[in-house]
């Protein structure tokens, strides 16, 4: 069932999220991922009078959470929604944290579907009010759809072979439960990482599929920079190379600016950075993993609009 999640990076987000948009005016920090509201309860405990946080999650149960933090503390509101919808929070926002994936009461509740180690009805919408669920997608797609959808997201090099035996067993029986699909995979996969489950790679592309995990934090990535104030700072914690990779080229090139070719005058305002780096990418400390193996492959990147 529902446990706790530990929040990820915790002190460190936060502190990078509020230390921003000084003398800005600006009053309204957000929290795309309200998970159960670790982050989010650590900014309102900082926010100063006046200031106001707006956090977003598609998951119901969040909503649930959420509702207790909005009963007890007029600064917070929580939006039932994809932070790829950021502007429902307003413009000139002075922070926007992301923290992303699935948190751990999803992965622990069977009854969700996102985990392996669990048993329970092949799900894993984090919005499971409406759309497509895993198992609708793979009893019904084509061999070529789930053929990408395991290499783009999973990066599963036997993606070809899985497929192969997924379509096989559809065809005797629908897939209904993850506890099936974890021993379908395993015994198709020929590869077992190590420390790694064989079905991990299939169950985290599907999970991306279903929600459309990349695709969300692309729509925010177009956007978000003209939605923060000058000075407002966004940070986002990863917990796999495809989405960290996704953050850290947007932050690269906002920072660098138009590509010209060498020589070409330009004045300095028409160069086109629009984000300033702010250091290095963070990743957990010793004592952080030691009490949360979940923070192992989190890495977190802070940058600040300057235009
Ligand atoms: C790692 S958890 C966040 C945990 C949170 N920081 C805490 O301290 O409890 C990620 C959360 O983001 C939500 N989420 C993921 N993608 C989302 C999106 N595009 N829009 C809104 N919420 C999203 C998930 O439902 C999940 O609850």
């Amino acid at each position: 069932m529902s446990g706790m999640h530990q929040a990820v990076l915790l002190e460190e987000a936060v502190e990078a999220l509020m230390a921003g948009a000084g003398g800005t005016g600006s009053e309204v920090y957000v929290d795309g991922t309200f998970g159960r509201g670790g982050h989010s309860a650590a900014i309102l405990r900082v926010l100063s009078d006046g200031q106001r946080l707006v956090a977003f999650d598609k998951d119901p149960e969040a909503m649930e959470s959420a509702r207790l933090l909005s009963s007890e503390n007029p600064a917070f509101s929580f939006l039932h929604d994809s932070f790829g919808n950021l502007e429902r929070a307003g413009s000139g926002l002075a922070g926007v944290l992301l923290d992303l994936g699935v948190s751990s009461p999803q992965l622990d509740d069977g009854s969700r579907g996102f985990s392996f180690q669990q048993q329970g009805p092949l799900d894993m919408r984090m919005d499971n009010s409406k759309g497509e669920t895993a198992a609708e997608f793979i009893n019904s797609a084509s061999e070529a759809d789930l053929r990408r959808v395991l290499w783009d997201f999973g990066e599963e090099k036997f993606a070809r072979r899985i497929v192969s035996a997924l379509v096989k067993r559809r065809m005797v029986e629908p897939f209904e439960r993850t506890e099936d699909l974890a021993a379908v995979v395993a015994a198709a996969n020929p590869a077992w990482e190590k420390h790694k489950h064989p079905a991990t790679r299939t169950f985290q592309a599907l999970r991306i599929h279903v929600n459309r995990e990349l695709a969300d934090l692309d729509i925010l990535l177009g956007k978000v920079i003209d939605l923060l104030a000058v000075g407002g700072r966004l940070v986002v914690i990863s917990f796999h190379s495809l989405e960290d990779r996704r953050v850290k080229t947007f932050m690269r090139r906002e920072a660098r600016g138009r590509e010209l070719p060498r020589g070409v005058p330009i004045r300095d305002d028409e160069r086109g950075e629009r984000l300033r780096l702010l250091g290095k990418p963070r990743r957990a400390s010793d004592d952080e993993l030691a009490a949360n193996p979940r923070a192992r492959s989190a890495i977190m990147r802070v940058a600040e609009r300057i235009a």
